[in-house]
């Protein structure tokens, strides 16, 4: 059975999956979904050609992708994607949070890896599409989410390096707990001396592939000191910090003061920008700037610093008790997670979950 859904400008043509999991399974996966792990019925595939620009949008069951072995994503990594979530309410609505920063975003990635750029309500209604086939799997237990990922790849079949003349745009979906397995719990950080993750003129405002490739192993790096993200300083000085591998990072001063890196080889988290915003609504002071390794280092030591966070959709906000680099440490393991921080986090999550006033017309109905 093929249905169609009547969008303007794209439609969208459903072939339901034939292999839909029985109740059973989707509970017991939605049970303990982790991250990452399991994956939806449907997918949404739009393509693009420079001849046709995107076309053939549809919605069809969750599968493999056929790519030709010379298709150029696979040689050049000319690929973009995004991150969001589907929210369940009380009432049962599914409900997102400020899609059309992702889908601008999504553009402004785009331009730089010299790939299309996708309408943002061709974006948006993407999402609407998937979560409407899915609807099942967005989860209604407390802190869970449908995880949303949107993602364009070249397609051609072309070793030449260039901008690819076929691409190809999808969006799968992920039921999901909390990122780290501790949940909220502090987390350790380390800091990467070795390797950079953006370089000047580079792809680090974009959220790409290539960066989180060259992040894994400062990553492992990480890991082996027993810490939960490597953070990452800017390529030039080796002296202001930017951002962890998957998250943005913002420093609370004791007089209430929020301040967050400024730099352009950052990713702009959505995440990050709105809890800058609640706390701007609390009367907090927000400084975007550049900050140094050695303020966060003196500032925690000295105790103007009094709570770190990062933050980013996946996950949320998280407390950093410790920063750690070669020959030093900052903070403590056991450190409990920061008042500020959690007051913020419960806001934002209260307003994601419907508990609170959308009052920034933050959220987008999914469902209907
Ligand atoms: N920085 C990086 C490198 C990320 O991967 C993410 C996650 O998407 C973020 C920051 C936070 O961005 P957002 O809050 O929009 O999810
Ligand atoms: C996100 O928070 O959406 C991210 O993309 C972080 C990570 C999973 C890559």
């Amino acid at each position: 059975m093929t249905t169609t859904h009547d969008t303007f400008p794209l439609r969208f043509e459903l072939t339901p999956s034939e292999a839909v999991r029985a109740e059973s399974e989707r509970e017991a996966i939605l049970a303990d979904p982790g991250f990452g792990r399991f994956f939806t019925d449907h997918m949404v595939s739009i393509e693009w050609t420079t001849e046709e620009g995107w076309h053939d949008a549809a919605v069809v069951p969750y599968g493999p992708i056929t790519l030709d072995p010379a298709a150029s994503v696979l040689h050049y990594a000319q690929e973009i994607f995004e991150g969001l979530k589907a929210y369940r309410h009380e009432d049962g609505s599914v409900w997102t949070f400020r899609p059309d920063a992702n889908g601008r975003r999504l553009q402004r990635s785009a331009r730089r890896l010299a790939l299309p750029e996708l309408a943002v309500d061709d974006f948006v209604e993407s999402l609407k599409q998937l979560v409407r086939a899915d609807v099942d799997w967005v989860p209604s237990a407390d802190e869970q989410s449908l995880y949303i990922r949107p993602f364009m790849i070249a397609t051609e079949s072309f070793l030449g390096v260039r901008a690819a003349h076929k691409v190809g745009f999808y969006v799968i979906a992920s039921p999901a707990g909390a990122y780290f397995s501790g949940g909220v719990a502090p987390v350790s950080i380390w800091l990467s001396t070795n390797y950079s993750r953006a370089g000047k003129g580079g792809t680090g405002a974009a959220k790409t592939g290539g960066n989180y490739a060259s992040s894994l192993l400062p990553q492992e790096e990480a890991y082996q000191h027993g810490c939960a993200q490597v953070l990452f300083l800017d390529s030039v000085e080796a002296t202001y910090i930017e951002e962890l591998g998957g998250m943005n990072v913002v420093l609370v001063y004791k007089d209430g003061t929020l301040v967050t890196p400024e730099s352009d080889s950052i990713l702009e988290g959505i995440t990050r920008d709105s809890l800058l915003q609640l706390a701007e609504d609390r009367g907090h002071r927000v400084e975007r700037r550049r900050v140094t390794i050695d303020e966060w280092r003196e500032g925690v030591e000295s105790g103007d610093i009094v709570e770190v966070f990062a933050c980013g959709t996946a996950a949320v906000v998280t407390p950093i008790a410790e920063l750690k680099g070669e020959g030093f440490s900052v903070g403590s393991p056991d450190a409990q997670p920061g008042p500020l921080t959690m007051s913020l986090r419960e806001e934002l999550t209260d307003i994601q979950y419907g508990r609170r006033p959308d009052v920034h017309g933050w959220l987008t109905r999914l469902d209907a």
